[in-house]
């Protein structure tokens, strides 16, 4: 890798995106500290938030600067930073400043989550590593002491558990401030940040228009209290109740007071069963496009007897870690020669031209932008019932081990693509293996058939993609939870939902004989708008 590319590497891994320091300056600006006050700055950086800190703190004593300065760094304010170049920098800013380098103060060069503090703090304030890297060697441990708070899981996320192990380090009726993503206002995998910030008191959390250059995710200020369970939050200036709150099932901080009656009743989730599909981890191997209704298969397949060793095991493990007792179990397989089934790729002198449907392949639901019906793009080489896949991510890493999906393989229900501005739904016909990036939806038991075309046209509704965007989850993805979670028309009338069940069976019947329907549609707009709740 070249330097600046290692460089740009770690800057990520750290997730270094720096406060513009007049930001900074302006968030530690209306509090009133006094000199007993302790001030933690959790991941320093630079000294971003420590240079206006200390100007706050300077007053609060007399006579020289340098004896002033003495004080405050080892009384008042407390910083932690894993990078020693950057932690040097603030030590240089403060001594290019004030014309003195405490000889002794109280920040760390270490890693934060790593780091003991003898006493709890007042305030907590800083921009948390977002995106960032942790430690393998301790992910479980802290996995065990921050991953779950009342019940809920945390998300093993830099500014997730940097956020919670600084609420534990706050002393009941401290201030914490601190620049985060704003992913942790809606996202499913964040429920657990949210209620524990809203059962252990007052949160309130405001857009940063502009943060930096240096990173285009959307920014907020959370600013909390520790003053035990709170009855709402305050977002952008309005205030949300915590009943509203527990509405979405998601615990979302988007919701509002217009869209919180939508929520009151019955959910997709009560009556389709979503699910995510399957990662292959090499699709180049056994996933081939389709053009003009054939494939081209490269490849040819066959099993073999692979020995078993401790070696391949460990590259195989969650973070290359294997328990004593199964790792003296596989070094006795490894002596006495054991083996396990692998699939063998090798490339053919002539490539195959297959015509489908085959019996070897089955349809691919690769995520596709497209509304109501698309034909299949794709097609996975599925002889005997997928076994080379499956024999291959069987003998890949941890991660491949898994196959999301499985079981409803082959059914048929709706599908829409993981990454999208847009909730695209479209019918996912009988007969396909499912791909992680098209999350898939299937009727619960004993639900009527007609319910899978009334909720596809739904999802054509603008009501329905607001719901989704503005409330379940604003981000890009659109996870089978997220859908789960929408809430079931149930506002409707029996007439009204007959009518978008004909029009959705008449236009996927058009789809499936080639019509493409797009969002500007007038018929598309036309089932979308027999949504619209009467007021
Ligand atoms: C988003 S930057 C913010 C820095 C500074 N607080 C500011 O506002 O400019 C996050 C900082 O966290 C540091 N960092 C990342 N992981 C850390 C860890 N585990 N412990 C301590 N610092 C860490 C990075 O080096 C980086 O300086």
């Amino acid at each position: 890798m070249s330097q600046t590319k290692t460089l740009r590497h770690r800057k990520r891994q750290l997730g270094q995106f720096l406060t513009p320091p007049e930001t900074a300056r302006r968030l530690v600006s209306d509090f009133e500290f006094t000199v007993t006050d302790r001030v933690l700055e959790p991941s320093l950086g630079c000294g971003a938030f420590i240079l206006p800190l200390i100007e706050k703190f300077l007053p609060l004593y007399d006579g020289p600067t340098a004896g002033r300065l003495d004080q405050i760094l080892t009384r008042n304010l407390y910083g932690v930073e894993i990078d020693a170049v950057l932690l040097e920098e603030c030590l240089a800013s403060i001594e290019s400043r004030w014309g003195h380098r405490p000889a002794r103060h109280n920040f760390a060069h270490a890693d934060f989550f790593a780091a003991a503090f003898p006493h709890p703090f007042d305030y907590i304030l800083g921009n948390p590593p977002f995106g960032g890297t942790i430690d393998p060697a301790i992910q479980d441990k802290l996995d065990r002491e921050l991953g779950r708070r009342g019940g809920l899981k945390i998300k093993k996320e830099t500014y997730a558990f940097f956020l919670v192990k600084s609420l534990d380090l706050l002393k009941p009726g401290g201030r914490l401030r601190f620049i985060c993503s704003d992913t942790f206002l809606t996202i499913n995998t964040m429920q657990g940040l949210r209620r524990l910030l809203l059962d252990t008191g007052a949160a309130r959390v405001e857009r940063l228009e502009v943060f930096s250059d240096e990173t285009k995710y959307a920014m907020v200020v959370l600013d909390y209290a520790k003053t035990g369970l709170a009855d709402s939050v305050i977002v952008d200036g309005k205030r949300i109740p915590r009943e509203q709150i527990a509405l979405t099932g998601n615990h979302s901080w988007q919701i509002s007071d217009e869209y919180a009656p939508y929520f009151a009743g019955p959910k997709l989730g009560d009556f389709l069963v979503a699910t995510s599909g399957m990662t292959v981890g090499a699709n180049a191997l056994f996933v081939r496009p389709i053009i003009d209704g054939k494939l081209v298969e490269p490849y040819e397949f066959s099993y073999y007897e692979e020995l078993i060793t401790l070696k391949r095991e460990v590259e195989r493990a969650r973070l290359g870690f294997i328990a004593p007792s199964k790792r003296a179990e596989i070094a006795a397989r490894e002596c006495r020669g054991e083996t396990r089934r692998n699939v063998r790729i090798a490339p053919r002198i002539l490539p195959l031209e297959v015509a489908l449907p085959h019996p070897d392949y089955r349809y691919y639901n690769k995520a596709a932008h497209t509304l109501i019906s698309a034909p299949p793009t794709h097609a996975i080489y599925w002889k005997d019932e997928g076994d080379a896949v499956l024999t291959f991510k069987k003998n890949g890493n941890w991660y491949l081990h898994g196959v999301g999906g499985q079981k409803f393989f082959g059914r048929e229900g709706l599908t829409w693509q993981l990454i999208s501005q847009t909730l695209n739904v479209r019918h996912l016909p009988p007969g396909y293996v499912l791909d992680s990036g098209a999350p898939c939806a299937f009727l619960r038991e004993g639900i009527s058939e007609d319910e899978l075309d009334f909720i596809l046209g739904w999802t054509l509704s603008p009501l329905c993609q607001s719901l989704l965007k503005d409330v379940i989850n604003h981000t890009k993805n659109i996870q089978s939870k997220d859908f789960e979670r929408l809430p079931y028309p149930f506002w409707v009338s029996a007439e009204v939902k007959q009518e978008v069940i004909s029009r959705v069976k008449l236009m996927l019947k058009e789809a499936q004989a080639g019509r493409v329907f797009g969002w500007a549609g007038g018929e598309i707009m036309a089932v979308g708008n027999l949504f619209e709740r009467a007021h």
